[in-house]
C-alpha cells in the first residue's frame, strides 16, 4: 500500500497565494510599465541553460556557480551505455542487498528496486561517468539572467540591430543558499540590460534613473544606492595583485573563508560581513585610487550624469559583487524592512562578457531586481497599494431568477469589473455573509420582486448604503466606480 504522506513545498521555494499574487503582479505590470518608458522590451528566456554558459560568464570560483547552482544530467544520457550497464550492476547490488556489510540504506536499495532509473541517475551521475563527460552533458537551473541575455545576443545575432539593444525579463532564478527571511532557493527576479557598442557614462545613469523611477513609482522609497567602480581588464588585475600582496601580509588574522579567497578571489574578501575581519579591511587598499585614467574618468562622468538627475547615491569602494562578468560601474540598492537581506537590486557593467561567451565585441550593463525582498519591503512599508479586488457580489435567489443573474454577471465583467455569481441558490443572509467575508464591494440583489419590476438593489457593504437601479443605470454607476478606482 502507498504510504500516506503530506507533501510540502522543497525547502527554499514556497507558493505564491491571493491576495499576495495580486500584489506581485502588481510589481511586475508596474516595472514593465516603466521599463516600456524607457525603450525596454520583454526577453523570455529558458530556464535552464548549458551551465557551462553560467560557469563561464558568473565564473567557476564564484560561489553562485560553485556551489549554488542546481545541476542536473541530459536524460538522453539514460540511454548511454556505461549508464545503463552501471545501473544494472546497482540493481544486482540491492538484489544481493546486505544490510551488515552494504553501506547502502534499506531506504537506497528500495528506491533501486522500485523507482524508475531516473532516480539512479541522479544520485550516481558522477560515479559513472568521466568529469569531461559530465561537464558537457549537464545543464543548471539558471541562478540569475545575465549570462542567458548574453548569450541569446550572440545566438539571434543581436549586434546587428540598430542602436543599444534593451531588454528586461521577469522570472524564477534558482540558487541553493541557506533559506531566511529575504533568501530563497527559488526566488524571483526582475532585470533589465542594455548591450551594445557604446559605454557611455550616460546609459548607466539612465538605467539607474528607470531603476529608481520604478522604485518611486512601487512605493519602496526609504532606499539607499551604492555606486562604484571596479575598474577594467587593464587596471584591475594589477589592482587584484596589490590586493593579494596585502592581503598575504595580514593572512593569519583573516578567517578560513577570507584566507581561501585571497588565493581565488580577493577582491570578494572586501564583501566579508565578519566583525573581526572589518578593522584590517579599512586599511586595505581601495581600488579607487588605482584606476586607469579612463575608468578614473567613466566614474567621475557616471557621478556627473546623477547628480545632473537628480539621483542621490552613496560611494561603496568595497561594493565588488559575487559575480565575476563586472567590469567599472558596480551597485547596489538597499531597502528598509529586510534586516540582514537587504540588497533589494544588484548590478554594473560587463564589457567583455558577450566576448567571453564567444560573441563579438560588446558593452553591457544592466540590474536585477529581487522582487522577494522589493514585495517584502513595501509590505513592511506604509505605501501599500489599493489593488481592485472583488466588485460585486451576485445574491440571486430563486431559480426564475438564475437567467437574469447570470446575463448581468458576464455584462459586469465585460465591464472589466470582478464579479462573484455564486453557483448555487442561497438564502440571502448566507449570501450576504458569504460576500462580506469575500472582501466584495458591493453586493447586488437580484430576487423575484426585482426581476419582475426590471430594478435591482445594490448594497455597498462597507456602509451598507443602498440603491435601486435598472440594468443600464447599475452597469453606468458601476463602471464609473471603476474607473475612478
Ligand atoms: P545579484 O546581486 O546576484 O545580481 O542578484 C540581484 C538581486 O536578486 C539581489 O540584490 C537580491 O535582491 C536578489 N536575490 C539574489 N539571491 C537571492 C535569493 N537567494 N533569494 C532572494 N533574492 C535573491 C544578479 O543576479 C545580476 N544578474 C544582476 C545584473 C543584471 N547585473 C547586470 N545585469
Amino acid at each position: 500500500m502507498t504510504e500516506k504522506r503530506q507533501f510540502r513545498a522543497i525547502k527554499g521555494t514556497r507558493d505564491i497565494l491571493p491576495p499576495d499574487s495580486a500584489l506581485w503582479n502588481w510589481f511586475e505590470r508596474t516595472a514593465r510599465e516603466v521599463f516600456e518608458t524607457y525603450g525596454f522590451a520583454e526577453i523570455r528566456l529558458p530556464i535552464f541553460e548549458e551551465t557551462e554558459v553560467f560557469a563561464r560568464a558568473i565564473g567557476a570560483e564564484t560561489d553562485v556557480v560553485g556551489k549554488e547552482m542546481f545541476t542536473f544530467p541530459d536524460p538522453s544520457l539514460l540511454d548511454d551505455g556505461r549508464f545503463v550497464s552501471g545501473w544494472q550492476k546497482l540493481k544486482e547490488l540491492a538484489i544481493a542487498y546486505d544490510p551488515g556489510r552494504d553501506t547502502m540504506t534499506a531506504e537506497m536499495r528500495e528506491q533501486i528496486l522500485s523507482q524508475s532509473r531516473v532516480w539512479a541517475l541522479a544520485a550516481h551521475t558522477s560515479i559513472l561517468w568521466s568529469l569531461e563527460d559530465a561537464v558537457k552533458n549537464l545543464s543548471s537551473l539558471r541562478p540569475e539572467a545575465t549570462a542567458s541575455v548574453a548569450r541569446a545576443y550572440i545566438e539571434h545575432g543581436m549586434h546587428t540591430l540598430p542602436g543599444n539593444v534593451k531588454l528586461y525579463y521577469a522570472g524564477p532564478m534558482f540558487r541553493r543558499e541557506r533559506p531566511q527571511k529575504g533568501r530563497y532557493r527559488q526566488f524571483y527576479q526582475v532585470g533589465a540590460e542594455v548591450l551594445g557598442h557604446s559605454d557611455a557614462p550616460s546609459i548607466d545613469a539612465e538605467v539607474l534613473e528607470m531603476l529608481l523611477v520604478l522604485f518611486g513609482r512601487v512605493g519602496l522609497t526609504n532606499t539607499r544606492l551604492y555606486v562604484n567602480s571596479i575598474g577594467c581588464k587593464d587596471c584591475r588585475p594589477k589592482y587584484v595583485e596589490l590586493l593579494r600582496t596585502e592581503l598575504q601580509k595580514v593572512k593569519d588574522e583573516l578567517g578560513p573563508d577570507s584566507q581561501r579567497r585571497i588565493e581565488t578571489n580577493p577582491l570578494r574578501v572586501l564583501d566579508s560581513k565578519l566583525p573581526e575581519e572589518q578593522p584590517i579591511i579599512e586599511t586595505l587598499p581601495r581600488i579607487s585610487d588605482h584606476l586607469c585614467a579612463d575608468c578614473r574618468e567613466h566614474f567621475a562622468k557616471l557621478k556627473d550624469e546623477l547628480k545632473l538627475r537628480g539621483i542621490a547615491y552613496e560611494e561603496n569602494w568595497r561594493l565588488v559583487r559575487g559575480l565575476d562578468y563586472y567590469t567599472r560601474t558596480t551597485f547596489e540598492v538597499t531597502a528598509a524592512g529586510l534586516g540582514s537581506q537587504n540588497a533589494v537590486c544588484g548590478g554594473g557593467r560587463y564589457d567583455g562578457l558577450v566576448e567571453l561567451l564567444g560573441g563579438p565585441p560588446t558593452k553591457g550593463i544592466g540590474f536585477a531586481i529581487g522582487t522577494d525582498r522589493a514585495i517584502l519591503s513595501i509590505q513592511e512599508g506604509s505605501n501599500l497599494p489599493k489593488l481592485p479586488g472583488l466588485a460585486v457580489y451576485v445574491a440571486w435567489m430563486g431559480a426564475k431568477t438564475y437567467p437574469t443573474a447570470v446575463a448581468i454577471a458576464r455584462k459586469l465583467r465585460e465591464c472589466g469589473l470582478g464579479v462573484e455569481l455564486p453557483p448555487e441558490e442561497m438564502k440571502f443572509k448566507k449570501s450576504l455573509g458569504l460576500a462580506d467575508k469575500l472582501g466584495a464591494r458591493y453586493a447586488l440583489i437580484i430576487g423575484e420582486d426585482e426581476v419582475a419590476s426590471g430594478t435591482y438593489t445594490l448594497k455597498r457593504l462597507a456602509d451598507a448604503d443602498q440603491k435601486k437601479l435598472n440594468e443600464n443605470d447599475l452597469l453606468e454607476y458601476l463602471e464609473s466606480e471603476r474607473r475612478s478606482g
